[in-house]
């Protein structure tokens, strides 16, 4: 895949610069010739030597080389050109906001914007850095412009901290790109839907019945399906949250009810269907015309139950691959498993109660992804985006196996 590539690498400034060295040896390994531009901070982590006699070309830092009594025009226009691939790797937060607001201080950055190639680039910072809104910011900008990111990973981080910013091994970093190469991206023609969010059932013209789901979890669901480049139709309940991605169809429902019609019109097109909403079980059987008075001391709402649309999903299911979640206090495992089975789900997503940051309500969740043939995949606690990575990645390497 990679044989006869022509692959510019530009390396930031942290320390997961030194694993460049080992990024290179694969690429080279692959087939491909390697072209590296090392940002002025990158080469206190990673020396250019190494890396020139890795490539085999020599390391570019500035607009101009001199070399042996002449000075040579390292020309960015020509090297963004001359690429099949551009990979930036670490990329730091400083890079990676500036790539997404076209500054161009230095020829890594010139270069980033003359470059016509596919390019990817892998982040790697602190796990604070990470998950700040202005770095997310940063990440979405530059999947708008169709930059392809290859995540972070959880663990140790070189401040002592353990959680999200640990750049993608080297081995990954490589499969991640043949994998494109070959087949785009694994989501590229695939339409996905989505519910997030509570449902809000009306008691009078000014009350309802709600609960406290932010809808975070269904929304990080659609902007990493959205990244693996599917066609997204996201349903949710009232939710603060917000969505603007060229491929995710926001539908903003109220009620069940509602989210029903809206989830039926979009299912038969659909290829997947995750089914995230925290839906109100029940509803008032009748709803008030008028705002209710407080005349009597007691007061009695008689619901009735809403349609189960996981259920109805289940049902009708023809080539669609549903997803329902479970959200279970005891005998985790065993109720999970039997809400798989009744609803004719192909996989079932377990949070338990017991574990503290799981759940709704959280910005953390800790999930147990559990298939149709009992294949059972534990996680650790994450930040919700990173499930949504654990969860799409579980999806996509069953239907593309
Ligand atoms: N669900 C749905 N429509 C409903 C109720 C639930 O689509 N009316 C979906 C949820 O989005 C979730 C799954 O079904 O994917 C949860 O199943 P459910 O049986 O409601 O689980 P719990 O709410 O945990 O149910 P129970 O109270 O019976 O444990």
């Amino acid at each position: 895949m990679l044989s006869g590539k022509k692959i510019l690498l530009g390396i930031t400034g942290g320390i997961a610069a030194y694993k460049t060295t080992f990024l290179v040896r694969l690429l080279i390994k692959a087939g491909a010739t390697v072209k590296i531009i090392l940002t002025e901070s990158a080469s206190s982590f990673v020396s250019p030597l190494t890396l020139a006699t890795l490539s085999k070309n020599p390391v570019l830092s500035s607009f101009v080389l001199e070399d042996k009594g002449s000075t040579n025009w390292n020309n960015h226009v020509e090297l963004g050109l001359w690429a099949d691939v551009m990979l930036i790797a670490p990329a730091t937060a400083n890079t990676l906001s500036k790539m997404a607001n076209g500054t161009c201080d230095n020829l890594l950055l010139a270069t980033y914007l003359s470059a016509k190639c596919p390019i990817f680039f892998a982040p790697a910072m602190d796990l604070d850095m990470y998950k700040h809104p202005s770095t997310k910011e940063s990440f979405q900008k530059l999947e708008s412009f169709k930059n392809v990111m290859i995540p972070a990973t959880s663990g140790e981080l070189a401040s002592g901290l353990h959680g999200e910013g640990r750049m993608a091994e080297p081995e990954d970093i490589v499969s991640f790109i043949k994998q494109f190469l070959s087949e785009g991206l694994p989501l590229s023609d695939k339409k996905v839907l989505i519910t997030a969010g509570p449902t809000y059932e009306a008691i009078d013209p000014v009350r309802f019945i709600g609960n406290h789901s932010t809808g975070l979890m269904g929304y990080e669901l659609a902007r990493e399906a959205a990244r693996l480049g599917a066609k997204v139709v996201l349903v949710s309940g009232p939710s603060h949250l917000n969505i603007e991605h060229d491929f995710v169809d926001l539908v903003r429902v109220v009620s069940a009810d509602e989210m029903y019609d809206a989830v039926h019109s979009h299912y038969e097109s659909s290829d997947i269907a995750i089914c995230a909403a925290a839906v109100a079980d029940y509803k008032p059987e009748l709803i008030a015309e008028q705002k209710i008075k407080k005349t009597s001391s007691t007061f009695n709402i008689n619901l009735v139950k809403n349609k189960d649309i996981l259920y109805s999903l289940g049902e009708q299911k023809k080539h669609q691959f549903l997803v329902g979640f479970a959200l279970e206090t005891e005998n985790e495992l065993e109720n999970a498993k039997r809400k798989l089975k009744k609803k004719n789900l192909d996989a079932i997503v377990l949070n338990s109660l017991n574990d503290s940051g799981a759940g709704f309500g959280t910005s953390t969740n800790k999930i147990t992804f559990i298939d149709k043939n009992s294949k059972i995949t534990a996680f650790e606690l994450k930040s919700k985006s990173a499930v949504a990575v654990d969860i799409l990645s579980e999806i996509t390497n069953r239907i593309n196996a």
